[in-house]
């Protein structure tokens, strides 16, 4: 199959690499000319572990190329995949489907004979039917047949997640165009992939309800998280006596500082949005959203409060900036409302992240960037880890002891163990894992340099 990709971001070049893989022939298209130069080059410009070999390997078997040219490759194309960005609309919540669009009347001026348009981008129910309304307005004899083919894969384990998924779903309404997209993913047959053939809506649907179901999971741990730190129980035991229950599932039952990224933020807003304006409300979702962002904006004050009341003057060490691990995407992170808290607050802010700092740095000011985790907690009256990078759970912990000035951490991910920070000396708080002696914990100021407080903390 031929396909060209429209839009090279990280579900294009992820989903253009991969199908090349599949030994289809892809051409990767992007309006941003510094990309596509870039990625002729070999620099691949984001951040995806296996990403960059992907691709090289595709290239070197020229099934994969790079274009800034729309025409040329929509027109040889048997499929052309819409995975342009659908942020959020500013001024409201809704999704903003300008560049979707957009593309969609690029594509039809360019499109030659039976072609599959398939939208890949996350998409609000009814978009596919829009642009199938645009395509027929530019080219009236245009001959194609529409498709939604969501893409559900986790930013960090992208390839895996795309060349072995759960499950592929598909939308379609004509036989031929079904014909066109089991073609492409037949590959997968050989892996058993369970191909879900729906109508268009129901593809659009299940997308969201799928990213609002997990937003949803992750929000309720976290409010469990909360009702652990105040009766004396640990988040971790509890998911794990409720993830053992098959219904349940043990998965996204992680707390955290709340959940951000390219993907659950807009689009639990968007489907909220939507569905009010068609009087189905989402009311579930639409207090997912509330509490997320409240859990975002609290999180600085739940490290103030650890420090007595106050951080002015403290030098702070952060660990980690993207939103999750294994990627250097900063959309919507948790570390965009928790430092520049800190700082409005009066701490100096030293923050070291393995492959976000690039992007951070466009997005932080009046902070400090570090060139390891080790000199982020140099001189640090408290050290808080924000992203949780496989490399933080390996760093010494009698080194970043004598590193930092008073031994503290705001573990806002759990990923060290409380009881050995404690046996270590540091004076340590997580999430949902609450200090048995809260009481007698001394409400210091780290800004008087006070000896650690003494304190038990439950949990293993
Ligand atoms: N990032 C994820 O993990 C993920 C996962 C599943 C689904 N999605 C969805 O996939 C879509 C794309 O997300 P992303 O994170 O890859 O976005 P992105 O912002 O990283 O990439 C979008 C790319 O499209 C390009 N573009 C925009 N208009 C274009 C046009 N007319 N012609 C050519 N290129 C154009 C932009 O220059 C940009 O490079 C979104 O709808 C998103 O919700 C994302």
């Amino acid at each position: 199959m031929r396909i060209a990709m429209i839009g090279s971001g990280y579900v294009g070049l992820v989903s253009g690499a991969c199908f090349a893989q599949l030994g289809h022939d892809v051409v990767c298209v992007d309006k941003d000319a510094d990309k596509i130069g870039h990625l002729r080059r070999g620099h691949v410009p984001i951040y995806e572990p296996g990403l960059d070999r992907l691709i090289a390997d595709n290239m070197r078997a020229e099934r994969l190329t790079f274009s800034g040219d729309l025409t040329n490759a929509v027109s040889e194309a048997d499929a052309v995949f819409i995975a342009v960005g659908t942020p959020t609309r500013r001024g409201s919540g809704h999704a903003d489907l300008s560049y979707v669009y957009a593309a969609a009347e690029e594509i039809a001026t360019a499109m030659r004979g039976y072609t599959v348009i398939v939208t890949k981008s996350t998409v609000p129910v009814g978009t596919g039917c829009e642009v199938a309304r645009i395509i027929r307005t530019v080219q009236p004899d245009a001959d194609f047949d529409m498709a939604s083919n969501p893409e559900f894969l986790r930013e960090g384990a992208a390839i895996e997640d795309f060349m072995k998924p759960d499950r592929v779903l598909i939308g379609v309404e004509s036989e031929r165009a079904r014909e066109v997209m089991a073609a492409i993913y037949r590959p997968l047959n050989l892996i058993q992939t369970p191909i879900v053939f729906t109508n268009i809506e129901t593809a659009e649907v299940a997308k969201y309800a799928g990213n609002a179901f997990l937003a949803t999971k992750i929000t309720f741990i976290n409010e469990i998280a909360d009702l652990c730190e105040k009766v004396g129980a640990d988040v971790h035991d509890v998911a794990r006596a409720i993830g053992l229950d098959g219904r349940i599932g043990r998965k996204f039952l992680h707390p955290g500082p709340g959940f951000g990224g390219s993907c659950f933020p807009k689009d639990t807003l968007a489907l909220a949005h939507l569905a009010r304006a068609i009087d189905a409300p989402q009311t579930i979702v639409e207090q997912v959203t509330k509490v997320n962002n409240a859990r975002k904006k609290r999180m600085a004050r739940k490290v103030i409060e650890f420090c007595g009341g106050s951080v002015a003057g403290l030098t702070i060490g952060v660990l980690g900036l993207t939103f999750k691990a294994n990627t250097d995407d900063m959309r919507e992170a948790p570390s965009l409302d928790i430092v520049p808290a800190l700082h409005v607050a009066g701490a100096q802010v030293v923050a070291f992240d393995p492959q976000g700092m690039t992007e951070a740095s466009r997005l932080l000011s009046g902070i400090a960037f570090a060139k390891s985790a080790y000199e982020a907690a140099t001189e640090a009256d408290l050290l808080v880890v924000i992203t949780e990078w496989p490399e933080f759970r390996g760093l010494d912990p009698h080194r970043i002891k004598q590193a930092m000035r008073q031994p503290r951490i705001v573990d806002l991910r759990n990923i060290f163990d409380p009881q050995r920070m404690r046996d270590l000396g540091f004076t340590y708080e997580g999430i949902g894992r609450p200090l048995k002696k809260r009481n007698e914990r001394q409400s210091t100021s780290l800004g008087e340099r006070s000896a650690p407080a003494e304190v038990t903390i439950v949990g293993n």
